[in-house]
């Protein structure tokens, strides 16, 4: 296993387009244990395909205990919206409160090529939304209000010039 390098805001690649992933194969296997390994080691609980820098549809989620490993997740369902501070390996030191929601009724693939349709509810249901969220080019900081938005990519920016 490896650790991989964690994509930050405005790398171009967490605007990519992904794509759906058809070979269930050793080298996908690969691939999930260095996604498990890189979100371990970041203190994560959630990482998407395009934060290792693959326009991929994959995702890996640990939440109380569980792992889920998504492939081609589709939301199929999505009520009771509520708001939730979220952060995200993407922006670090950055948590913002955003609408979420609290129910989510979802399809996806394992590693082995199993399907599964699952209905998520709680804060697992914006964990699950939120990486799905990445596997469309969509992120946090495009879930907050204009004015903020513009705060954080200022904040960001200095952040960056500083390192
Ligand atoms: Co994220």
């Amino acid at each position: 296993m490896s650790v991989r390098k964690i994509c930050v805001y405005p790398d171009p690649i967490l605007r990519e387009q992904t794509e759906e992933i058809t070979l269930f194969d050793e080298e996908l296997g690969i691939l999930v244990n260095d996604m498990w390994e890189t979100m371990h080691v970041s203190d994560g609980i959630g990482l998407a395909g395009p934060q290792v820098g693959l326009a991929k549809k994959i995702a890996v989620i640990e939440y109380n205990g569980e792992k889920y490993v998504l492939i081609n997740p589709v939301i199929l369902e999505k009520e009771n919206i509520n708001t939730v501070e979220e952060g995200c390996l993407s922006f670090p030191g950055i948590y913002e409160k955003v609408e979420s929601p609290e129910y989510i009724k979802v399809r996806y693939y394992d590693e082995k090529g199993e399907l599964f349709e699952k209905e998520i509810e709680g804060f697992l249901a914006c964990v699950f939304s939120h990486e799905i969220d990445h596997l469309n080019g969509k992120l946090l900081i495009d879930r907050v209000s204009p004015l903020k938005r513009q705060f954080l990519k200022k904040k960001i920016a200095k952040q960056a010039r500083e390192k």
